[in-house]
């Protein structure tokens, strides 16, 4: 059954207060909770309360302390309905029973390794008890637990600690009191026997806050990295949005089966361990890159998420998009601007295009939905981060901050919705944002087409940009959007062309606003035929048809003063010769040579990081190419040319890619920051470019073996797997068993194996998962080697004869079984298909179909299929 924006209405009955309380058992938890209700201005006596509940069983139920007649109320698994509650305040006492040892899908309480934790995001706290369990219900919570002292020492829930001690019998109990009201889904709780990293942090009004990352007793020390994120998330908040920490104590606790990254839980976040241990022999700058970046992010949900929150879940992108730009600003703060910039656009591009412009695509505030945990996607995410990050472009930084100081000021405590924050922005600047809300409303990626003539005699040049978005399920028509185009115009020796005067389109400074199907501009007083740098710093979410040359594209790889496009111009020609190249059009050696000395120049130019060059000689991967290229897609041509292509490129500059390889060496002590990060992609890109192009198997299995940190060892690794060397199986085998007993260095072992071209890889991969001791009930693990296979583009995923496809259907079904996000999440990897030549995608869908035919499939993985077996 499908749920509709346009049904939205309040619940008849307010939450004033919420009681809870916890009986922690080794083998059951009882909960009792007692709300105090009371009916909203305009209920009519005798509405109906209806509660939600998820496989609950109700063991008591009273009203004001009277149990209630069996007549007065309907309990069934998924709702709690109060025939005729009373029509003033009064307390609803509810008590069930859960057995948290055997919920597999973690929604609501569970154990993960003997720890007792929670994830109540979105619809998880029905499965703890009966609830109004939507985000606009809000209420402040006491929660008391009880449990065994010698296996739950330690006891946390959501704002401070009120009360603790013994309980007789070996138990023990505490009290925590969150002040701040709150929806049900930012409930926590945590008890287990944890180690703790403990710190604090002074806010800028002078309130010292206790901070403290609670884990597994032994990882202690492997939550620095964690801890120092947080401190410098909390600073940065303060610095760039005025925003303070509220309450007086911040907790995490790492746990090793979540379902997703992490969670902002009021003053208790939960994280996913892989987001929190860092130690050099283990964790890549890649992994303690991320671990910063989500502890902010899950941070700075506090203010935007918890402090606002959203109205319904269709606003969900209200607070992740919004979060996602806040958290990628304080990266790019953090470290390189630009280098950040490339690697949020490569995400976008990877991950959130191919959503946008197939089967699953939907806009960033969808306005119906199945299954709600099938929406925490990336077009939610990072595309909404994307309209916010243009948002600030269009108003320009102090007006943007502007807006963001009303929307805090106009909706704290408030669960609101995106045209609320639309409009903060409209009058705190007088800006009409009409056209601009279209960004949340409709699908797809625009594609803008640029096209251009320089006229010597009149000296003018005249740009014409048009845009266009093609249909998306559901929505045949679309309008025009307000694309921010920030530009330059480029003149003959590769500095910035000015120009007398423009007519045409509204341009203010260096913005051109497309807002609508075509704008044409008109410069005058052009000396010299420009080149046009056209979205610099990739100022709206679109695919740009540049129509420029090779020639031009060179030009700019090697003279725009925006970095970003510097490395997509590279980007750009590399794609095009691969594409041509697997549709029978061979490039000239001129081509290569041209783009060759290009890499060259890029890599001997001392004004260029290391890291960005790490990122412009990076060829796409054949995922990438095949998009560019968008229908009757065959990946095994394209991985054809794309070799064909890193071979002419590196084959005759091998022993200058060696040399640099060898002199970028690192004599220091390992440390994850930018600089030395940097130096590590880079050489580690090179590596990549001898692997690939020169045959040098070689210098990957060397770099393994003589590696001191996680970073290189890994990537000798996975290069050796993914072009499969001689040396690959060797590496493989004693990766696994030289950390073996370390469960996130397995992931990376599950991930590297994912990604072997050769035809045993699916064989393999089925002994990996049919192995006894595989923890085939851990998400990290499921989602290491099959998320990766069908997300990573692995050639064998998508083997002509099906297999690859059959292979993660049934793996899906099996996994559904036990926990239906886990196996939606995989299941999006067939949203490639309909770009698929003819044959591998009846291969694809037949797969589909059998998975279909299978019964009782979860709502999650039911709704995925049907959407991509719609198209
Ligand atoms: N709110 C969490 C975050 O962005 C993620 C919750 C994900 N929930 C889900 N059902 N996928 O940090
Ligand atoms: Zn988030």
């Amino acid at each position: 059954q499908t749920i509709y924006l346009k049904d939205y209405a309040p619940t008849p009955y307010r939450i004033v207060s919420v009681e809870l309380d916890f009986r922690i058992l080794e083998d059951s938890t009882r909960v009792r909770a007692q709300l105090t209700i009371e009916p909203r201005e305009g209920t009519a006596p005798g509405t109906a309360l209806v509660l939600d509940g998820d496989d609950l069983k109700l063991d008591g139920i009273a009203i004001d302390g009277a149990p209630l007649m069996l007549s007065a109320y309907l309990a069934d698994a998924t709702s709690l309905t109060l025939i005729e509650p009373p029509h003033r305040r009064f307390v609803l006492d509810t008590e069930v029973t859960l057995d948290p040892a055997a919920n597999t899908k973690l929604m609501g309480l569970y154990r993960s390794s003997g720890t007792w934790c929670t994830q109540c995001e979105p619809e998880g706290f029905r499965r703890i008890t009966y609830y109004l369990d939507r985000p606009d219900v809000l209420a402040p919570f006491t929660v008391r637990m009880t449990a065994p002292l010698a296996i739950a020492p330690v006891l946390l829930a959501n704002g401070n600690p009120i009360d603790r001690g013994d309980a007789g019998d070996g138990m023990h109990y505490a009290v925590w009191h969150d002040p701040f009201p709150k929806p049900a889904y930012l409930f926590a709780l945590v008890a287990g026997d944890l180690g703790s990293t403990t710190d604090s942090f002074t806010t800028t009004s002078g309130r010292k806050i206790d901070l403290a990352i609670y884990c597994t007793h032994g990882k202690e020390g492997e939550c620095h990295h964690a801890m120092d994120s947080l401190k410098r998330s909390m600073a940065w908040d303060e610095r760039r949005f005025g925003r303070e920490y509220d309450l007086d104590i911040f907790n995490i606790v790492a746990v090793s089966d979540f379902n997703f990254g992490a969670m902002e839980n009021k003053g208790l976040n939960i994280f996913n361990d892989k987001l929190v241990f860092a130690q050099p022999e283990t964790a890549t700058d890649a992994n303690y890159h991320s671990i910063e970046r989500v502890i902010a992010h899950e941070y700075f949900h506090n203010w935007t998420g918890n402090r606002i929150t959203c109205r319904d879940w269709f606003q969900l992108c209200l607070k992740e998009g919004l979060t996602v730009y806040r958290d990628q600003e304080f990266s790019s703060d953090e470290h390189s601007r630009p280098v950040q910039r490339i690697h949020d656009v490569q995400n976008l591009r990877t991950n959130q295009f191919p959503e946008d412009g197939g089967p699953l695509a939907h806009p960033p505030r969808p306005d119906h939905y199945r299954e709600i945990n099938n929406f925490y996607t990336t077009t939610v995410y990072e595309k909404g981060a994307e309209i916010v990050r243009m948002l600030a472009t269009l108003l320009g930084e102090a007006d943007f901050r502007k807006g963001m100081d009303l929307y805090f000021e106009r909706h704290d405590g408030e669960a609101t919705t995106i045209e609320a924050f639309v409009k903060v922005f409209e009058d705190a600047t007088g800006t009409d944002l009409g056209q601009f809300i279209t960004w949340y409303l409709q699908a797809g990626t625009p594609q803008v087409t640029a096209s251009d003539r320089y006229d010597a005699d009149s000296q003018t040049y005249t740009l014409t940009l048009t845009q266009k978005v093609d249909p998306t399920p559901g929505q045949p028509d679309k309008q025009p959007l307000l694309i921010p185009v920030r530009f330059g115009l480029l003149g003959p020796n590769g500095s910035e062309t000015s120009w007398t005067a423009i007519s045409g389109a509204t341009v203010r400074d260096d913005l051109i606003l497309l807002d609508r199907d075509s704008v044409t501009l008109t410069f005058s007083g052009i000396a010299n035929r420009p080149v046009p740098s056209l979205f610099r710093g990739f100022s709206a979410p679109v695919k740009l048809a540049s129509g420029l040359s090779q020639d031009d594209l060179l030009f700019l790889a090697r003279h725009d003063s925006d970095p970003f496009n510097r490395w997509d111009a590279l980007q750009t020609v590399s794609t095009h010769l691969i594409a041509e190249a697997s549709a029978g059009r061979r490039w000239s050696a001129g081509d290569t040579d041209a783009l060759r000395s290009a890499v060259v120049d890029t890599l001997e130019n001392s004004d260029l990081d290391p890291a960005f060059k790490a990122q412009a000689i990076a060829i796409p991967g054949v995922s990438a190419i095949g998009r560019h290229i968008g229908k009757d897609v065959d990946p095994d041509a394209i991985a054809k040319a794309r070799l064909d292509l890193l071979s002419e490129l590196a084959g005759p500059i091998a022993e200058k890619l060696a040399a640099l390889y060898t002199a970028l060496a690192i004599a220091e002590p390992y440390s994850p920051d930018a600089a030395q990060a940097g130096r590590r992609a880079l050489r580690n890109g090179l590596m990549h470019l001898l692997v690939a192009g020169a045959g040098r198997g070689d210098v990957a299995a060397a770099q393994y073996e003589s590696a001191t940190n996680m970073t290189d060892r890994y990537a000798a690794m996975a290069i050796s797997a993914h072009y499969w060397t001689e040396q690959a199986p060797a590496l493989l085998g004693d990766f696994r068993t030289r950390f073996a007993g370390d469960p996130l260095v397995f992931d990376k072992w599950l991930m590297a194996s994912a990604q072997a071209p050769d035809d045993g890889a699916i064989e393999r991969m089925r002994a990996i998962l049919a192995a006894p001791d595989f923890p085939r009930t851990n998400p990290n693990r499921l989602r290491s080697l099959l998320g990766s296979f069908v997300m990573s583009g692995s050639p064998q995923f998508t083997r002509a004869d099906g297999a690859g496809f059959r292979f993660v259907a049934e793996a899906v079904a099996e996994i559904d079984k036990v926990n239906p996000q886990v196996a939606s999440r995989i299941l999006t990897g067939f949203r490639i298909l309909p770009m698929l030549e003819a044959g591998r995608r009846e291969a694809g869908r037949s797969a589909l179909e059998a998975l279909k035919s299978q019964h009782s499939l979860s709502r999650n993985v039911g709704e995925i299929l049907d959407r991509i077996l719609a198209v």
